[in-house]
């Protein structure tokens, strides 16, 4: 009997290790953290914003610097798909400069960067996107913001997302004062994963419903 029920003992405790890491994985059930929306949101209207940010229309050449590629998927708290979500978004070039009439910033303007790209999210609530990888830029004499790109994604009966993309491993991330001030779980939900592919990220969305 005393073994019968120590191994009941050792199986109900397993079970409840089981079950606590499974409610202690609640990023299922947390939505992308909101953050500010930065100063630079495009204000000079553009035709092209399309998918590809490396080309402008009209334009020969590519955009200076590390071409990535990023996709995912929006999904909802319980990472069911949203498709038709409008993901606006917008990023420093290369060189870590806004094509914004507010960014004083000496760093050069890429013209054949396309900076802002307004998507759909499409079947299965997927997106994809090619881009540079945006530069860091200096806030002031001593900090910097670590390379991001800003989000700001709609869709009725979810409540407006306004945050930024972060890239893994990047040595700024941790020097960076708004991703410092992120918990752990939300710096996760806030970072793209390397894929195997050159380049390219995987970066889901989470939306809570309004
Ligand atoms: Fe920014």
């Amino acid at each position: 009997m005393k073994s019968i029920k120590r191994r009941t003992f050792i199986k109900s405790a397993i079970l409840g290790s089981i079950t606590s890491i499974f409610s202690s994985n609640t990023l299922a059930k947390m939505s992308t953290p909101q953050e500010v929306e930065g100063p630079f949101y495009p204000i000079t209207p553009q035709k092209d914003k399309d998918a590809d940010l490396t080309k402008v229309k009209g334009k020969n050449g590519s955009a200076k610097g590390e071409i990535i590629e990023i996709f995912g998927q929006v999904l909802d708290q319980n990472l069911n798909p949203i498709e038709d979500v409008t993901i606006d978004l917008w990023q420093a070039n290369s060189f870590g400069k806004y094509h914004h009439p507010h960014d004083t910033s000496h760093a050069p303007i890429d013209e054949h960067f396309q900076s802002w790209a307004i998507l759909q999210s499409g079947k299965q609530g997927k997106f994809r996107f090619k881009t540079v990888m945006p530069g860091a830029y200096p806030l002031n004499r001593s900090d910097k913001r670590t390379p991001h790109i800003h989000f700001k994604i709609g869709k009725l009966g979810y409540i407006s997302l306004l945050t930024q993309l972060y890239f893994p491993d990047h040595p700024l991330n941790n020097k960076d004062g708004l991703f410092k001030s992120k918990t752990t779980q939300e710096q996760t939900l806030m970072t793209a994963k390397k894929t195997n592919k050159h380049n390219e990220y995987q970066y889901n969305i989470i939306l809570e419903k309004v």
